[in-house]
């Protein structure tokens, strides 16, 4: 058998997630590893010890006895100085960390001469580190959680309902940052009928959020706000008077309001102001998922929800752990992908490879040593910010004389003399019928590959059944032969081929009505 897993009991206060479930336990096995887990470990997410026993672990008593039997550790929160004490030389710990967050809990860590994964410090645009992304999928769980505590203290439906005692408008919700968290959310309050609307200082988030069913509301002041990787800058104070003015109006309008913004390593942006929550109706309600980082809103009190000025404010920082069983299965499989990566031999041991860059990414201590913060990982090159670049760089192209301009030229009349000789040659040598129709096939062929061309690749696949159903027009020579003759003097074609023809029609229905019909299915799948 190779090496022990141990999960232990989360610590924290009220925290019900566990590092791993029944599920996982018996994949992490299939890779080789003996697992072990603290009594009670999965208790918040409905997994008693019996369940992980039947599923191949083995039950320790006590955090003592688990930390000392395992070689690894999968946790869930940082772990506490009792815990880091815990620890013995060699063993490595796989958890979130917060490494900025936590110098002393660093510091006591790399004098234990341990290896420690950080599951926050995954480079997460690495598209190979998607699977094991936690980040990403606690934040989708608290902002689906977001909008059912709001559900749950707000007074009336989401959806707008026509009823026999009158009629009732949607909720209008607003939601502040449109990241993971916040498209979560977005989802799901329009899949319960509300009104959605959102904003987020990264305007590349636009067309995601219209994608899910919300409406994305621009401040009225020309800034960008990507700070790099995906993550947002602290914008100017110009920016953010015009930004507070566009909220105050929201807040004015709107039932509900779900705050998500964040920037990495500074204190959560604050939006909501006082005033504004005194202007919303009465009922209304404020989620602010931002309130373990100091909170989006000023009156918000983090791990509480509190009333004030008649709007309950919702500052929650346990989210994730409110969906216990989701956020752990869903953590559980984050850590099972990580493993497959450490241990690509199947045989239970792990291997902390430094040259792949989510590995380095994620390891924080390394034998003892703070190898945090990684330098950034080689990522291949950004295809997003062109558009506003291109016209500019044309432009100079033209200015200074382009050098590449008269080489495309004559790339190009090469090319046309090369197909113009062709031409000629077939036109000398090949009977007149074969010009009519070569003429008219390299015609179709640029139409079409014009066509195609300028069509975006996501959109391929149906063009491709719908050129299919245009296809079927070949059902007019099948039409010709069962026809009576039109022409006097023309005789009929005899049963057998009329015969022949009606199945082709049949036949040639089926493509026709069946390529329109995928067409339209999987166009349905990009509209909204
Ligand atoms: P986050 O939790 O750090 O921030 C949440 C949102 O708040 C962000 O969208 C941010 O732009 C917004 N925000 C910050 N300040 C604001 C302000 N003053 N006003 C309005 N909005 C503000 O971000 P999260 O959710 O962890 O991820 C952010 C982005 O990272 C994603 O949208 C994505 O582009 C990228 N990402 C990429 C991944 C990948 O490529 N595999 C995986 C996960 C995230």
């Amino acid at each position: 058998m190779g090496l022990t897993i141990g999960v232990p009991k989360e610590v924290f206060p009220n925290e019900k997630r566990v590092a791993t479930v029944p599920e996982v336990v018996e994949k992490l096995k299939k890779l080789g590893f003996a697992i072990a887990v603290e009594s009670g470990a999965g208790v918040g997410a409905d997994v008693s010890d019996e369940m992980f026993a039947a599923a191949g672990a083995t039950v320790q008593p006590n955090a003592a006895a688990l930390w000392s039997a395992s070689d690894i550790v999968f946790k869930v929160r940082p772990p506490t100085m009792d815990e880091a004490a815990l620890m013995k030389d060699g063993q490595t710990l796989i958890s979130f960390i917060w490494p900025a967050q936590n110098p002393e809990l660093m510091q006591a860590l790399a004098a234990k001469k341990v290896n420690v994964l950080a599951m926050d410090c995954l480079p997460r645009m690495l598209s190979r580190a998607q699977k094991m992304d936690a980040l990403t999928s606690m934040a989708g769980i608290s902002g689906y959680r977001a909008v059912i505590e709001a559900a749950n203290v707000f007074g009336r439906f989401f959806n707008g309902q026509i009823t026999a005692a009158g009629k009732v408008p949607p909720a209008k919700i607003f939601i502040a940052g449109a990241g993971v968290a916040g498209l979560a959310a977005i989802g799901t309050a329009a899949s319960m009928g509300a009104i959605v609307r959102a904003n987020d200082t990264r305007a590349e988030v636009a067309d995601q959020v219209k994608s899910l069913g919300g409406e994305f509301v621009k401040v009225d002041y020309a800034e960008e706000g990507s700070g790099g990787g995906g993550y947002a800058k602290v914008m100017s104070e110009g920016f953010q008077q015009a930004q507070r003015e566009m909220y105050a109006q929201q807040a004015r309008e709107v039932d509900i309001i779900i705050t998500t913004a964040l920037i990495p390593g500074k204190p959560a942006p604050k939006l909501i102001t006082a005033e504004m929550v005194q202007s919303m109706k009465p009922g209304s309600v404020i989620v602010d998922m931002a309130a373990e980082q100091g909170g989006n809103c000023e009156l918000t009190e983090p791990g509480k929800a509190v009333v004030k000025h008649g709007v309950t404010i919702v500052g929650y920082t346990d989210l994730a752990s409110r969906l216990a069983k989701q956020s752990s299965t869903l953590y559980g499989t984050n850590l099972f992908r990580l493993t497959e990566e450490l241990c690509k031999t199947k045989d239970g041991v792990i291997n902390v490879n430094m040259e792949d860059d989510a590995i380095r990414g994620l390891t924080v201590i390394k034998d003892g040593a703070v190898t945090w913060p990684a330098p950034p990982p080689k990522l291949p090159p950004a295809p997003e910010p062109k558009p506003a670049a291109a016209p500019v760089a044309a432009k100079k192209a033209h200015g200074h004389g382009a050098s590449s301009e008269p080489m495309a030229t004559q790339t190009l009349v090469i090319m046309f003399a090369v197909a113009a000789g062709l031409f000629w040659f077939i036109g000398a040598n090949a009977p007149a019928a074969f010009l009519g129709h070569f003429t008219v096939f390299v015609l179709a062929c640029f139409v079409g590959y014009m066509v195609v061309w300028n069509v975006t690749p996501s959109l391929h696949t149906p063009l491709m059944s719908v050129t299919n159903a245009i296809s079927s027009i070949i059902v007019i020579g099948a039409l010709v032969q069962i026809a009576p003759p039109a022409v006097p003097g023309i005789s009929r074609p005899d049963e057998l081929i009329r015969w022949i023809a009606l199945v082709g029609i049949g036949l040639t229905a089926v493509n026709m009505f069946g390529g329109f019909a995928v067409t339209r299915r999987m166009l349905a799948m990009f509209r909204k």
